[in-house]
């Protein structure tokens, strides 16, 4: 009866690839941070059909270092500052390799009371880290783009005389526009989560924003009040805590007071910044999220939890509860009524046993180790904007609360158009060089590189590296534009 491999090939293999993971995390320099790989080159080193007859496990993970690692970009290493940085743990890879193992589906309470009930532990947990009230209920989700979603599922189910649940929204006569407001800064994915509720990107209202990419709340109440002249329903606003593109902070108790007067449901994202709130003197930067009605932050980008684990807090969850469950026979269980069964509160059945991990990183680092370690990188970005400041080639280009610096090069004889070309050639050269990846946005227009720190084995060194890397690709092209020039 042909079965499983034998389970002494996990041993000694087992063994092996924990080798090798082991040398992964202390020797990343091994590797370039960005993947040199071209388009198409991957795909060429590898068969175009599957093997007919099975391929011995030496082969596949010799493969796997020859063919898979060339196109893997290093999200691990400590000097990727693309992005948002993040990182794995060992706690959280071990807590991986155990996930894997059991292969639970933590859908109903019963398909796995310990995943169900730890993973109300671990979002009580984290919620009481966050300084949040007892009154949240929390979920895992994949992604934050995907908690966003739900929490707009919620707000929209909050309005049950629209009937949207039953009746949908195509065809209606009957319906007013939904409205949902963010600054133009918040993540696409409150966009992506309007397409798929067919609420429409048209309908995602971008508020205007203040001199430091804030949205502002004058305009949040103009807008509201505008919608509803216009016969519009105003249904959701997002604000945001750490936006992606340079880490502002909404006016959270301001925008609070407006979405409860006017009966708009406050979602909050705070997948980047959220959890820095777990740093005491940092707690402030959740003010008056205790009265949003859903609040998002990302463990797997700035709590060293392997992707995927997103939790998402609700102060209503009967709402998401009513939007989302639908148990057909083969899933209803004795006990429904007594215990919370995940599954009941979004899209997906089968859920990935998220807790363990979260779960095992909190106990392995401790809510005071995590903290410092988020304290530390928030220093390591003021050490970099302090470098960046004291350079008068250089400028910053927006305040830095958190760990990303958004900064340039612009020395004083140089037009807006040669800064935007000589940034970007920097960054290509110094992403190029494989020693430190970083990414970048436009703010006011302007080509603006971006340092994110998040990596748990990222130090000062690593940072020191970056600013090198980065003069001397500004001093290489400086010289050539002279050189040019002449
Ligand atoms: C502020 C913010 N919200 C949401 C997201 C989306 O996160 P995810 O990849 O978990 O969907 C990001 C990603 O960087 C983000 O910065």
């Amino acid at each position: 009866m042909p079965g499983d491999l034998p389970t002494d090939q996990l041993t000694t293999k087992g063994h092996e690839v924990l080798d090798w993971i082991a040398e992964y995390l202390e020797h990343p320099e091994r590797y370039p941070v960005l993947s040199s790989a071209r388009p198409g080159d991957i795909k060429a080193s590898l068969p175009t059909s599957p093997p007919e007859h099975p391929e011995s496990l030496d082969d596949i993970l010799a493969e796997f270092e020859s063919k898979i690692i060339p196109g893997i970009t290093h999200w691990n290493h400590p000097s990727f500052f693309g992005y948002f940085a993040t990182s794995s743990s060992v706690p959280g890879i071990l807590a991986e390799m155990l996930v894997a193992a059991l292969d639970v589906k933590a859908m109903l309470w019963k398909t796995s009371p310990a995943a169900t009930e730890l993973e109300e532990v671990v979002t009580s947990w984290l919620r009481q880290m966050l300084g949040l009230s007892d009154g949240w209920f929390g979920i895992t989700t994949d992604t934050a783009s995907i908690s966003t979603m739900i929490a707009l599922g919620a707000a929209r189910e909050a309005r049950p005389e629209l009937q949207i649940r039953e009746r949908g929204m195509a065809g209606r006569t009957d319906l007013p526009r939904l409205r949902v407001y963010c600054s133009p800064h918040a993540h696409s994915s409150v966009d992506k989560g309007a397409i798929a509720l067919g609420i429409g990107l048209e309908n995602v209202v971008k508020i205007d924003d203040d001199e430091n990419f804030r949205m502002r709340p004058d305009a949040l109440a103009e807008a509201i009040a505008a919608d509803r002249a216009a016969g519009h329903l105003p249904l959701a606003c997002v604000a945001t805590v750490g936006t992606t593109g340079m880490t502002s902070i909404d006016p959270v108790p301001a925008i609070a007071t407006i979405c409860r007067r006017e009966r708009v449901w406050l979602h909050v994202d705070g997948a980047y910044g959220g959890v820095l709130a777990i740093v005491p003197e940092y707690r402030h930067i959740l003010d008056g999220v205790e009265a949003a009605d859903s609040l998002v932050v990302n463990p797997h980008k700035w709590l060293f939890t392997p992707f995927d684990c997103s939790a998402l807090f609700l102060k209503r969850p009967d709402i998401l509860r009513r939007a989302f469950s639908l148990v057909p026979e083969f899933l209803t269980t004795r006990e429904q009524n007594e215990v919370v069964n995940y599954m009941d509160y979004g899209v997906q059945l089968g859920r990935r046993f998220r807790a363990l991990k979260l779960w095992m990183i909190i106990r392995a680092f401790g809510v005071r180790g995590l903290a410092d370690r988020l304290r530390e990188h928030c220093k390591l970005a003021q050490t970099f904007a302090r470098w960046v400041e004291a350079d008068p080639d250089w400028e910053l280009l927006a305040p830095v609360p958190f760990s990303l610096v958004c900064f340039r090069y612009a020395p004083a004889d140089t037009s807006e158009p040669e800064r935007d070309r000589l940034n970007e050639e920097i960054m290509h050269a110094v992403n190029a060089g494989g020693e430190v990846f970083l990414s970048h946005t436009k703010l006011q227009s302007r080509f603006t590189l971006r340092l994110a720190i998040g990596n748990i084995r990222t130090e000062e060194r690593h940072v020191a590296l970056a600013w090198d890397r980065l003069r001397s690709a500004a001093l290489t092209r400086g010289r050539s534009e002279g050189a040019h020039a002449k």
